[in-house]
């Protein structure tokens, strides 16, 4: 019989220069297991919440002793009486002592370390790759395969200092075979833009997640400007490769309208949706995540009736990896695919439960990390393990995003998966 035998928490640092969690589980057959904890800067309103600190002496407040304190106290002693304890026991039993619908108590940061930790040591101890043990979690029987990447190269909203409004300007190489080809086609694509910028004058110094965040106009001389350095790195606009954008628009939506300061325009919904559509129009657009404001229900109902049969229409404020939310927006026809952060709701078996049902409802899932990540690569072993499809993580540098990309083209390797399904992805 197998036994949980140790848990220690410890404060390191994230890619934003802040103090996240990181936890070892170790089981009584010697057994180990290491997570690391990311954190989000334009956090859904719906989020299960991330604990810290508050003491104003240490970190600005942000520490994390709190969470250490509480493994040790709380939830050591009761997830060490556990006899041969399985994933989704270990993490019911996280709900249960955290109490709280939203984790506020003890902190969805708390919870999602023991998790991811103990999922690294229990996989050690069946012998297995953490993507083949998360395979074994599932309660759907898709295939296993690589993820298109989403490579977030251009920056603005809440993640840069430009006048830039949409927040993140992806391109996704939906015309390769595999991952490496993919992470070779995002890497040209990078360094051609930056050579096009630094001919243009602007700074190519990067942002929190690696992507460059020049000071444009618009957004459309944004994908202007991502069109001529896809052309520059001779792929195929619309055929190799295509956009995706996250407008990530609750950062931007205020007392009912939405406000474009880089244009100095204010829109209504439907105006949004007019100027979203027309980008669609003219540029090789795949996948737009989050459209509209978070609780602007009816008019993502607009949204998706308008433009779902085109575009995929991914919900990560909106759905903020919630079942309950998802399942509002499957009957009141929302979107049409959920983006999946494991620490908005803050353990793997409830990420894999919705992740599920999005499946059973024909949603597509995409795996993200966080604005401010760590160089723990989780999430590549989650995208193949689950069968999301799709996986965003940012720019082609930083190593807290390369840490997913290279783990992803050994996974590629080691497991001699050919199904990367390119454009099949967005039919
Ligand atoms: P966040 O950004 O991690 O700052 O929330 C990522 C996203 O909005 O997808
Ligand atoms: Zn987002």
């Amino acid at each position: 019989m197998t036994r949980i035998a140790n848990i220690r928490g410890f404060e390191f640092l994230d890619s934003r220069g802040n103090p996240t969690l990181g936890v070892d589980v170790e089981l009584d057959n010697g057994c180990t297991g290491s997570a690391m904890v990311p954190s989000g800067a334009s956090v859904g309103t719906f989020e299960a919440l991330e604990v810290r600190d508050q003491d104003p002496n240490r970190y600005h407040g942000k520490g994390v002793l709190g969470s250490i304190r509480d493994i040790r106290n709380e939830f050591e002693p009761p997830l060490k009486k556990l006899a041969d304890p399985d994933q989704s026991e270990v993490d019911s039993l996280l709900q249960h002592i955290d109490g709280s619908p939203d984790k506020a108590r003890l902190g969805a940061n708390t919870a999602l370390g023991v998790s991811l930790a103990f999922a690294r040591a229990r996989a050690k101890d069946l012998n297995l790759p953490l993507y083949r043990y998360i395979n074994t979690l599932c309660d759907f029987s898709d295939e296993m395969r690589m993820p298109v990447p989403m490579f977030n190269l251009l920056n603005g909203g809440a993640h840069a200092n430009n006048c830039i409004d949409l927040q993140e300007f992806m391109v996704v190489p939906v015309g390769t075979l595999d991952i490496a080809s993919a992470v070779r086609c995002g890497s040209e694509i990078f360094h051609c833009l930056k050579n096009l910028m630094d001919s243009i004058g602007f700074s190519t110094s990067v942002g929190d997640e690696g992507g460059f965040a020049p000071d444009l106009r618009s957004d459309s001389d944004a994908l202007d400007l991502l069109s001529e350095a896809v052309i520059e790195a001779e792929y195929d606009l619309g055929t190799d490769v295509a956009f995706a954008l996250d407008c990530a628009a609750s950062e931007f939506f205020n007392s009912g309208r939405y406000v474009l300061q880089g244009q100095n325009r204010t829109l209504d919904a439907k105006g949004l949706i007019d100027y979203l559509e027309s980008l669609i129009e003219r540029f090789p657009i795949v996948s737009l995540e989050d459209g509209l404001n978070d609780q602007d229900w009816n008019s993502w109902q607009e949204l998706t009736a308008r433009l779902g049969d085109r575009v995929q229409l991914v919900g990560d404020d909106l759905f903020v990896t919630n079942e309950k939310f998802l399942n509002k927006g499957i009957e009141s026809k929302v979107a049409n695919a959920i983006l999946i952060k494991l620490n908005q709701i803050g353990t793997l078996t409830e990420t894999l439960e919705v992740m599920a049902e999005a499946k059973k409802a024909g949603y597509n899932t995409v795996v993200s990390h966080r604005s401010g990540d760590t160089e723990d690569p989780f999430i590549a072993d989650l995208a193949v393990g689950a069968c999301a499809g799709q996986i965003k993580t940012g720019s082609v540098c930083r190593s807290e995003r390369t840490s997913k990309y290279n783990r992803l083209i050994r996974i590629e390797a080691e497991a001699g998966l050919t199904n990367f399904r390119g454009v099949r992805e967005f039919d």
